[in-house]
């Protein structure tokens, strides 16, 4: 089942934010439409979208805005992937070619910032600046989120600390701005709203945890993403940082070479040695407690079927294999 499909009253909003992002892809220049709506009709899970929508239902909104906010958060987020998956090197996206594979990096990047630039054409006019905050200090996060894992790569000495550094702002804060946006629309109280957007960020890190596990144990086919994407660029992701930690000496010494050379050579070796020290469990039990300090995030709010199918989605979001 679809996340979206978990509750009824949410999936006529969900196809409404659907529309609505087709709907507001529209350039004069014609490359910009074609990688957009490549990139957008690929599909994605809408996670983050689902969020918003959640969130401000949770809080008791009534209104239509909710959708557009919801809209607005996926832009930022495809914008976001189209640069990744330049700095990852990526070739597949979604099971598809990647934006940067088929057109091009210059084409991706420039692609990337119109998205980035619609959605806050879009977020101006829900004419709220206390949302506009969150939403523009939490794209500025990102960003340099994803410099400070450039900065950390080929690094094999990168601390846990370090890496939950880098995934709180890569990936949480978006989490994080969707569930607080929702709630800020929807006029919630100041405890709802803490409670949503806590709530946005540990599912956040969760979610960055198990991508980070199943870069190691999926498949191509499964997660749409190729294997090994981490390791090829020399990314110390939780896993290794814990096969690195728990290792022999001998094991720690092919890792850390394996980080400082990138590439896939071994991959094999690497994946062994992960599975040996109990690595993905580590990773996986530090994802679980995340998931479990968001559900609890939602005892500020009210009991309402949106509240449930949160805890179902921090669920899902966990045990997900794409
Ligand atoms: C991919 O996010 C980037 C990460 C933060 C791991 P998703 O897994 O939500 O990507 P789509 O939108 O479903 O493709
Ligand atoms: C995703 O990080 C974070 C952002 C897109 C900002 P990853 O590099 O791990 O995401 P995937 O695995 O390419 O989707
Ligand atoms: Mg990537
Ligand atoms: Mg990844």
């Amino acid at each position: 089942m679809q996340p979206h499909q978990l509750n009824p009253l949410i999936e006529p909003q969900f196809e409404a934010v659907n529309d609505y992002i087709i709907n507001h892809l529209h350039s004069g220049v014609p490359l910009v439409e074609k990688i957009g709506h490549y990139i957008v009709e690929s599909g994605g899970k809408r996670i983050r979208p689902l969020l918003v929508l959640l969130a401000a239902n949770a809080a008791n909104y009534k209104g239509e805005q909710h959708v557009s906010l919801a809209a607005v958060i996926e832009f930022i987020h495809t914008a976001t992937l189209l640069h990744d998956d330049v700095v990852d090197n990526s070739d597949l996206r979604r099971g598809n070619s990647t934006a940067n594979a088929k057109w091009g990096n210059a084409p991706s990047v420039l692609v990337g910032d119109f998205l980035y630039s619609r959605a806050f054409q879009i977020m101006v006019e829900l004419n709220s600046m206390e949302i506009m905050k969150v939403i523009s200090d939490a794209t500025n996060i990102i960003a340099e989120g994803e410099v400070l894992q450039l900065l950390n790569a080929k690094n094999p000495d990168t601390t846990e600390d370090a890496y939950m550094q880098v995934i709180l702002g890569k990936t949480a804060m978006l989490f994080e701005a969707a569930t607080e946006s929702g709630a800020i629309l929807a006029g919630a109280t100041k405890e709802e709203q803490e409670g949503l957007r806590l709530f946005g960020r540990h599912i956040g890190i969760a979610f960055q945890i198990i991508d980070d596990v199943m870069d190691y144990l999926s498949t191509a086919e499964e997660m749409g993403k190729n294997v090994g994407d981490d390791l090829a660029e020399g990314k110390a992701t939780l896993p290794l940082i814990h096969a690195m930690r728990e290792g022999t000496d001998e094991q720690r010494k092919l890792i850390r070479r394996a980080i400082r050379k990138g590439g896939l050579e071994d991959l094999q070796p690497v994946l062994d040695i992960v599975h040996a020290t109990g690595a993905i469990e580590y990773a996986r039990t530090q994802a679980y407690q995340q998931a479990d300090q968001a559900i609890a995030a939602l005892d500020a709010l009210p009991d309402s079927s949106f509240k449930a199918t949160m805890i179902q989605l921090a669920d899902l979001a966990v045990k997900r294999s794409s």
